[in-house]
């Protein structure tokens, strides 16, 4: 991708969008054709047809030095625009630096009915190479990119309902795969012999959502210029959205709305790619109560030059290779857009959009509030479920977003004057 920034992109009407982005054919599975009912078939029980959603191509991305353009599948308006806004503002300093850590996943197993948990625990503390050995030979494609099992720790539940148990986490390196299939494979295959080395029972073999070690991390500058706008200053601007995190970094009841608005980025591109949304949602979600209180995952300060500074780290557990991403004609074509070689590289986008999401909703509102941004296409929506159709959407939603009425029912009314 020589440059993601599309000057007037939003403007231009939709077959020209798509031309643009899909000008020989390569992406047509972005432009129209997707899944088709008998391709999802195989994919789930009792398949009927297939769920569409909008796709739209978030611009001004730089993500290490990288220009590019991402896919998000979203139903909610502004979400887009608002990425790619803000992606624009963080480019004038570089745009995004992303890192991620080993794409190490956490395999449990829970331990039951063990007569003596010290001696269970030294049991499985000395077969440790051997169980690690057997969990390599689960996967053996995986082993042969560098991927499988690390560790096994030993974990003490001390107070559960049930009782004091151990729970044992198999520490598994996935590489490009999500990985629960790889994980919870070798969690099967290790319970037998962990049951005969201690006498008791492996009750659940089972991943975690919570990837705490595989961990993406995005951060950008926004220049203290880029921050003003209309009648607001630029100082006011910054001030305003770290006043805005605090409230989240604080308390738990903004801190849900805050994260809310990262994952309607995060979500919308692991949509897109075919990835499993819960597992992302679930991860983030428990990684930000991870110190016993639930708070904000990104964070906003101010740098030694004046210029806002932001972060986001979170749990991201996607995959590039398997599954769905394998299977869905539109997920592979979101890749190709985006031009990722690992899963690691995903990642990395996907808290770049997360971090991005998270400063277009703070930036507004910490100063006109959400809704104005909103309006317009809320507007073209409620318009055409008035029954408006054609050229009539955009006179009638333009009528609405004037009288700031954007209502169904105001909008029934001026569709009867207007024909
Ligand atoms: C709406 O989908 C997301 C926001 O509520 C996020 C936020 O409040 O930070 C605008």
């Amino acid at each position: 991708m020589s440059s993601s920034r599309l000057p007037g992109f939003y403007n231009l009407p939709l077959e020209e969008r798509q031309q643009a982005i899909n000008p020989d054919g390569q992406f047509d599975a972005l432009t129209g054709g997707g899944l088709t009912p008998e391709a999802a078939d195989p994919m789930i029980e009792n398949v009927v047809g297939t769920h569409n959603l909008p796709l739209g191509v978030a611009l001004n991305f730089v993500v290490n030095g990288r220009e590019v353009l991402v896919p998000m599948a979203i139903e909610e308006p502004s979400v887009v625009a608002g990425a790619s806004f803000m992606a624009k503002l963080a480019r004038a300093a570089g745009g995004f630096t992303a890192s991620s850590s080993a794409p190490e996943m956490i395999g449990q197993m829970q331990l039951l009915d063990v007569a003596d948990l010290d001696a269970a625990y030294k049991a499985i503390e000395g077969a440790k190479d051997e169980l690690l050995a057997a969990a390599a030979e689960v996967d053996p494609v995986l082993a042969k990119l560098g991927g499988g099992p690390r560790d096994l720790e030993i974990r003490s539940i001390s107070e559960s309902p049930i009782g004091p148990f151990l729970g044992l986490h198999l520490i598994y390196d996935v590489r490009d795969a999500m990985g629960a299939n790889a994980v919870n494979t070798a969690c099967e295959r290790l319970a037998p012999r962990i049951e005969e080395l201690t006498g008791g029972r492996v009750h659940l073999r089972i991943l975690s959502n919570l990837a705490d070690r595989r961990l993406a991390r995005a951060a950008c500058t926004i220049e203290l210029a880029q921050l003003a706008f209309e009648g607001f200053s630029a100082e006011q601007v910054r001030d305003g959205i770290i006043e805005a995190w605090a409230f989240a970094a604080a308390d738990p009841y903004r801190a849900a709305t805050h994260n809310k608005g990262i994952m309607n980025g995060v979500d919308a591109v692991v949509i897109a790619t075919g990835n499993d949304w819960r597992a992302v949602e679930a991860g983030a979600h428990a990684y930000a109560a991870r110190d016993g209180r639930y708070t904000s995952l990104s964070r906003w300060t101010v740098d030694a030059d004046g210029n806002l500074r932001g972060m986001l780290e979170m749990p991201m557990a996607v995959g590039i290779v398997g599954g769905a991403t394998k299977v869905h004609p539109t997920a592979q074509a979101a890749l190709k857009l985006m031009e990722v070689e690992t899963a690691s590289d995903l990642a990395e986008i996907i808290v770049a959009v997360g971090l991005a999401q998270n400063l277009a909703a703070l930036r507004a509102l910490a100063t006109e509030g959400i809704q104005r941004g909103h309006m317009e296409l809320h507007a073209r929506q409620v318009a055409i479920a008035a029954g408006a159709e054609g050229a009539q959407i955009e006179t009638l939603a333009a009528k609405l977003v004037a009288e700031k009425t954007v209502r169904i029912d105001r909008a029934e009314a001026l569709l009867k004057d207007m024909s």
